[in-house]
């Protein structure tokens, strides 16, 4: 099965709280494939370009020195209707917002320290997996 593609990156706040491998055992259970993955700390440029469509925000300048500020974990999932299974999966924006159950539920503190992120859209998807992830670094598994 080929499907869509998502992609996530599990935020500093959770990567330092040891919530990497719940995370990551609930993206499996929910049948996303993780087709690429790393773990790295983005540089401050590095995290205001990947959030580049969130300039002018008043949350930006705190958004982008906090993704800087530690290790995160980034990855390509794979799944039919990746982009909106994955947001149904992580839950609101902000925590406090979010149903029960979802990612930012279990392991968000606030909106921004909310766990993880998942694309918007099809196309943001690509760009953002085309941010990090180069064709060398991408796995196809067979069934
Ligand atoms: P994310 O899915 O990574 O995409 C953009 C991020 O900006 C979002 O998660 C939040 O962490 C953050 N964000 C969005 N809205 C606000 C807000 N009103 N205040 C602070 N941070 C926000």
């Amino acid at each position: 099965m080929t499907g869509s593609i998502t992609l996530t990156m599990i935020k500093p706040y959770a990567v330092q709280n040891g919530y990497t491998g719940p995370i990551l055992a609930k993206i499996n259970e929910a049948g996303f494939r993780i087709i690429a993955m790393k773990y790295l700390q983005m540089t401050l440029q590095q995290a205001k370009d990947f959030y580049k469509v969130h300039e002018g925000q008043n949350f930006y300048p705190r958004l982008v020195e906090f993704m800087s500020s530690g290790p995160v974990v980034a990855a390509i999932l794979e799944k039919k209707n990746a982009v909106q299974d994955y947001r149904k999966l992580i839950g609101a924006t902000d925590p406090l917002k979010a149903e029960e159950g979802t990612l930012r539920k279990l392991f968000g503190a606030s909106i921004e320290k909310n766990a993880v992120h998942g694309s918007d859209s099809d196309e943001n998807a690509n760009v953002e997996a085309d941010f990090f992830f180069s064709k060398l670094e991408r796995f196809q598994l067979m069934d």
